[in-house]
């Protein structure tokens, strides 16, 4: 990569970190990290990226998913297992609808830092540094909690580790065999009027399981196996520069702290230093792309981080609201075809979508983020592309943090399990439903459903801070 080493992103305009206030401290740990071993591999890292430029042609589907940050706190064996459980049952239900292989990848295991609109946050007449993310500072409004510790990246790192390991025991030890569905049951879905529909799609896979193996008269390779895949937001520099290292037998540079990297809307300058660093990874690499967005803008995103317009490399997730989409998109995606390169688009319904509920709370409409995924089906398929896969926040546990959804969650039920620090996440109950419903969607022939497509009206406060 021309004019580009692990350093380069150092002479960028670099934004969104924090102040340190001890940065031989944070040389230290650097060098610590990075004699530590890598968490993902560069061959897991390059059959993702097949996958992507899979799905780019429209031959594959991405699902990725998980709670919008990470907590140190949650790094539990419950928490993890429901994550897997739901993006799991997401990947089936999208199997099913679209009737192509869904690659699986989770915010996770390394999802710990955050951008935020500001760098301070006042209450009652305190000003303290803001919430970045368990990698950088604690939640606590008190003054030790939210000092900056790069003590913390190790303990990132570590968690990552752990939350890893774990998640490969699961898959080794059959956690995601086909031919037990019936263990991915979660409790409380039971409720949903959705509940009857998914039964009958995990009974009808077990028979078509038990049909192929009686047909080949022997059990069928990989089905007592998944692949998961981890990404995170490449926002930390110093942390990701720690773990970006050459290889055995391979060329370039890999960031082996996840497998797919991605860059934040608010970091998203394509002179800026985040996109410097992207740039001279191996690994595929993904970008967020909002509503202040310019065709020009794109077209030297794309030039930059994909010059060379290698398949799976770049993906762009789009994230404009259901009021913004049908204005916004079109002249995107046209921007990007006008550079030649091919991408993978995928819909992020949440970001875009987020506002005040009535007690003050952040919140998403359940409805507003189907419209907006709706609207996305329909207006690559107009345009005459695809919609490569969708990005969500979400757990796999019973939170009530966006409103709607068959059980009509309202803002007054907000408060009973709120519990993200930072954006509001589906539940399990409400991701499966999204699932459902879309797969049904991307099941239907094109020009199917355009009128019930029509986005929904902007939201009340929509505010994009986070
Ligand atoms: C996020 O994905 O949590 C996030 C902050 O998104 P965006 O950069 O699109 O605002
Ligand atoms: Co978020």
């Amino acid at each position: 990569m021309k004019d580009w080493t692990p350093d380069s992103w150092r002479d960028r305009p670099l934004v969104q970190q924090p102040r340190y206030d001890d940065p031989a401290a944070v040389e230290a740990v650097v060098e610590r990290l990075s004699r530590l071993p890598p968490l993902v591999t560069s061959w897991e890292i390059e059959n993702l990226k097949e996958q992507l430029a899979a799905a780019a042609r429209g031959e594959r589907f991405l699902l990725q998913g998980g709670d919008c940050a990470e907590t140190f706190d949650d790094c539990r064996s419950d928490s993890i297992a429901a994550k897997l459980k739901i993006l799991l049952q997401m990947s089936l239900v999208l199997v099913h609808g679209t009737r192509r292989p869904v690659t699986r990848i989770g915010r996770f295991a390394g999802q710990y830092a955050k951008p935020r609109s500001d760098d301070v946050e006042t209450r009652g007449g305190v000003t303290l540094p803001a919430y970045r993310g368990d990698l950088v500072n604690g939640v606590e409004f008190t003054a030790e909690a939210r000092r900056p510790d790069p003590e913390r990246m190790l303990r990132g790192y570590e968690r990552s580790a752990l939350t890893l390991n774990f998640i490969r025991g699961l898959i080794d030890g059959g956690f995601a065999d086909l031919h037990h569905p019936e263990y991915w049951q979660l409790g409380f879905v039971e409720h949903s009027p959705l509940a009857a529909d998914y039964q009958r799609m995990v009974e009808s896979i077990s028979a078509s399981v038990t049909f192929m193996e009686t047909l080949a008269g022997r059990p069928i390779g990989q089905l007592d196996r998944v692949d998961f895949y981890t990404s995170h937001e490449a926002l930390l520099l110093p942390y990701e520069r720690a773990q970006t290292r050459r290889v055995p037998r391979r060329p370039g540079w890999y960031l082996l702290s996840t497998h797919l990297p991605w860059i934040g809307m608010r970091t998203a300058d394509p002179e800026g230093a985040h996109v410097e660093f992207c740039r001279g990874l191996r690994n595929p690499v993904a970008v967020k792309v909002g509503p202040a967005m310019t065709g020009d803008a794109l077209a030297r995103l794309i030039e930059r981080l994909d010059p060379d317009d290698e398949p799976g490399k770049l993906t762009l997730i789009h994230r404009f609201g259901a009021g913004e989409i049908a204005e916004r998109l079109p002249r995107l995606i046209d921007a990007a075809r006008a550079t030649g390169r091919t991408v993978l688009w995928v819909c992020d319904p949440m970001h875009g979508n987020t506002e005040t509920a009535a007690g003050g709370r952040k919140t998403r409409r359940f409805e507003a983020i189907l419209a907006e995924l709706e609207a996305a089906i329909e207006i690559h398929r107009a345009a005459g592309g695809v919609l490569g896969g969708v990005h969500i926040e979400l757990t796999g546990e019973d939170v009530t943090e966006c409103t709607g959804g068959a059980r009509g969650l309202d803002d007054a039920g907000l408060g009973r399990a709120y519990r993200s620090f930072v954006d509001p996440r589906l539940n399990y109950e409400q991701a499966l439903e999204m699932a459902m419903l879309v797969a049904r969607r991307l099941a239907l022939p094109q020009g199917e459903g355009v009128d019930s497509a029509a986005p929904a009206p902007a939201p009340k406060v929509a505010s994009g801070r986070s």
